[in-house]
């Protein structure tokens, strides 16, 4: 594809997608605002952590936040968001037709990125004003200042606190035995509500759209209660809602045939490697018991996304409350949201998916 003025390859195969994430040394994150294919650097301010750096220091600064990325395996918080959920698609149902973005899924993110901050719920109501795209031009303003704002205003207000939430936290926290600067702490921030915004809230809407056109699948997943896992990992492979994750090249460096001049960069499309017709049977299917699924949907080696247990629980509760809660889901509006680059276009979820929801007269399976 073409960005940046640049010809960039590609890596399409499983495979070659895991061979380039295993070796950091020739494929670096170490490149500031580059780490998507068009520069972001003209909708943030500060370079995002822990993802755009590469080991030594990648390792000791994902390590500060693991614990925070880690609380979606424990058994209340486990509670808490099936109950967020269930709430959530009961309020969705009740109207005659709701949008699921604006009205299921981006609530949805905002409540339970609360939770994984360890931040007062009614933190989400702000974040949920920003809209669906926080720091593109979606809605015809960027929230991106308001959001670093924000941000920083936090990380003051958290100054000296002994709280146990994410501002307070890294405020304290010791980086190779120092305090970290408020550029750092903002990068962390930063990656924590961009890096699961727009993912989570396409792939939510993307499950939507695939049980009003498949009304049989809750059924089938009614039958087993086990596929609702098989179901969760086969939805972010189908799904991939992130196209690519870009590497840069230090030095000259050789990818199948193409070669990448020092300073040139390398694409990974993770959602090309979830469809490898050489990996995944009915790569184009969605298989909900697909029971060997060594999907890349989030990334794979020292970069794995730290949001994924978050992202995999928000899609295990909502599979689970769809099959409790709802009979059918009836589509009224469907206005894709598409990705346009040189050499492709690409579906990514939905601007607009306008739906109503048929309650099962019984509630529980
Ligand atoms: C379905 C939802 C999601 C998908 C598909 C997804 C996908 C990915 C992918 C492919 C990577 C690897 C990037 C690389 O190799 O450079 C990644 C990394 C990351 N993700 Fe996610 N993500 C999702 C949700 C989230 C959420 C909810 C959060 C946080 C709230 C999050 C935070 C991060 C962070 C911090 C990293 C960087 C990890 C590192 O550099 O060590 N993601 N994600």
């Amino acid at each position: 594809m073409r960005a940046e003025g640049q010809e960039m390859p590609l890596v399409l195969r499983l495979q070659d997608v895991r061979k380039v994430c295993k070796d950091w040394k020739t494929f670096s994150s170490d490149d500031p605002f580059m780490i998507v294919p068009h520069s972001e650097a003209n909708v943030r301010s500060v370079r995002q952590y822990p993802i755009e750096t590469d080991p030594p220091d990648h390792t000791d600064y994902r390590a500060l936040v693991e614990p925070f990325f880690r609380r979606p395996n424990d058994a209340d918080y486990q509670l808490g968001m099936q109950q967020l959920v269930d709430e959530a698609l009961a309020a969705a149902a009740i109207p005659d037709s709701v949008d699921v973005v604006s009205e299921l899924a981006l609530p949805l993110q905002s409540r339970s990125l609360a939770r994984l901050l360890n931040v007062d719920d009614s933190e989400a109501n702000l974040w949920i004003s920003w809209g669906t795209h926080v720091f593109k031009e979606g809605d015809g303003v960027s929230k991106g200042a308001e959001l670093s704002s924000y941000i920083r205003e936090k990380f003051e207000a958290a100054e000296g606190s002994e709280a146990h939430d994410f501002f307070s936290v890294l405020n304290r926290a010791d980086f190779q035995g120092r305090k970290l600067t408020l550029e750092e702490k903002h990068g962390f921030a930063n990656m924590a509500f961009a890096g699961g915004r727009d993912t989570v809230i396409h792939t939510v809407s993307s499950i939507i759209a695939h049980f009003a056109a498949h009304p049989e699948g809750l059924d089938f997943l009614r039958q087993d209660p086990a596929r609702i896992i098989t179901a969760t990992e086969e939805f972010v492979r189908y799904v991939s809602p992130l196209t690519a994750i870009v590497r840069s090249c230090p030095h000259s460096a050789k990818v199948l045939d193409a070669e990448i001049a020092p300073g040139g960069r390398v694409g990974l499309c993770w959602p090309s490697a979830n469809r490898d017709e050489t990996a995944f049977t009915k790569p184009d299917e969605v298989v909900l018991d697909r029971s060997i699924n060594p999907h890349v949907g989030f990334g794979f080696g020292i970069h794995k996304c730290l949001g994924a247990a978050q992202a995999r629980l928000i899609i295990r509760s909502l599979l689970q409350a769809l099959c409790n809660q709802i009979e059918a889901i009836h589509l009224i509006e469907a206005i894709p949201e598409i990705e346009q680059e040189s050499s492709f276009e690409r579906q990514v979820g939905f601007k607009r998916l306008r739906t109503s929801f048929k309650l099962r007269s019984s509630q529980h399976f």
